[in-house]
């Protein structure tokens, strides 16, 4: 199941890994089934929501893109200063690779780019992109979800000039503050043991603010991002047969202080009964279904949890308002 496929003509290797994408059902019903509800935030992204996940990034009130953009084109000419030799770089949730074209350019020690996302498809649209576009880069696609360890093939005779590199994982966007505190520090775990020890990990990770800043950036005027909340509804009908009516929830977001995140709920309007081929499932009048979790950091927690992971904090960089952080994490 890990073997590498041979070589794609215009790539030098694919690694499929053949993530399990047949869960949806049973982790959908798991949450429907909890009191209270909730279902999986990843389910946010069939292609509809991507694409409103792209106009969230651009919206007025949706300040992450733009501050770690910002703060990514300050930093870059000390972060090639720090990453001296040749770099490997790895990014979780690539998609279309749009914010790690600025490294690509601008760090010139780059020689390998390994994108790893779940959808294949997309995967190799944007790898062979990329490949055009970087002709001198060596473009490796990795199809894998999250939670799978990657045993990268560098014992192939094509790859091995690779295992002496520097690896640097890019995980920007602060979609690390849509895992629990666990999965955090677990996930940091897997991508501190996928570089190695002197590898690194670059995040970017969002920052405890005021309230109405971070309510207003989950809760737009335009209602772009009660439109992506409701669409994890229609993807969940189209995947596995059920009946909501978007329609009929109410998109709520609400900032918790003593936990430090944005929760964002869909509130059902009046009592339904929703039908699943495997049986239904019963919302009361104002029952709410929690779609996500959005963790805003202080920066000595993002450290405690690198800690735990095995990494340690080599280099913080902030706006001047410090709403968000891109952290240059090391392996030990
Ligand atoms: C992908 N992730 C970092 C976004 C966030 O800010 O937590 C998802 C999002 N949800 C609503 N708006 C944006």
């Amino acid at each position: 199941m890990t073997e590498p496929v041979p070589p794609a003509p215009d790539l030098t290797l694919f690694l499929d890994l053949a993530p399990d994408t047949g869960s949806m059902g049973s982790e959908v019903r798991e949450g429907l089934t909890d009191r209270p509800k909730w279902l999986p935030s990843k389910y946010f992204y069939d292609a509809t929501g991507s694409a409103l996940f792209d106009r969230i990034c651009e919206l007025e009130e949706y300040y992450p893109t733009r501050t770690e953009q910002a703060i990514i084109d300050g930093m870059l000419p000390e972060l090639a200063r720090l990453l001296e030799g040749d770099v490997v770089l790895l990014e979780y949730g690539s998609g279309s690779s749009q914010k790690t074209r600025q490294l690509l350019e601008r760090l010139p020690g780059i020689r390998t780019y390994v994108p790893i996302d779940i959808s294949k498809e997309h995967l190799l649209t944007a790898g062979r992109a990329l490949q055009m576009e970087f002709p001198h880069l060596e473009v490796l696609p990795v199809c894998a979800d999250y939670g799978q360890q990657i045993p990268f093939p560098w014992h192939e005779p094509h790859l091995s000039h690779l295992r002496h590199a520097r690896h640097m994982v890019f995980f920007p966007g602060s979609t690390i503050g849509n895992f629990t505190h666990p999965e955090a520090i677990a996930f940091l775990g897997r991508m501190a043991s996928l570089v190695g020890p002197g590898g690194f990990v670059l995040l970017g990770a969002d920052l405890v603010k005021e309230t109405g800043v971070l309510e207003a950036a989950y809760d737009d005027a335009e209602g772009v991002t009660a439109a992506f909340n409701r669409n994890i509804l229609t993807h969940i009908n189209r995947q596995l047969g059920s009946d909501f009516d978007p329609q009929g929830f109410r998109h709520r977001v609400f900032y918790d202080t003593v936990a430090d995140r944005i929760e964002m709920h869909l509130v059902a309007d009046r009592a339904m009964e929703v039908h699943f081929p495997d049986g239904p499932i019963v919302l009361d009048v104002g029952e709410s279904i929690r779609t996500e979790y959005s963790h805003k950091y202080r920066i000595e927690e993002v450290a405690a949890m690198a800690d735990e992971a095995g990494l340690d904090v080599a280099r913080v960089w902030t706006d001047e308002r410090q709403w968000f952080s891109v952290q240059l994490l090391q392996a030990r």
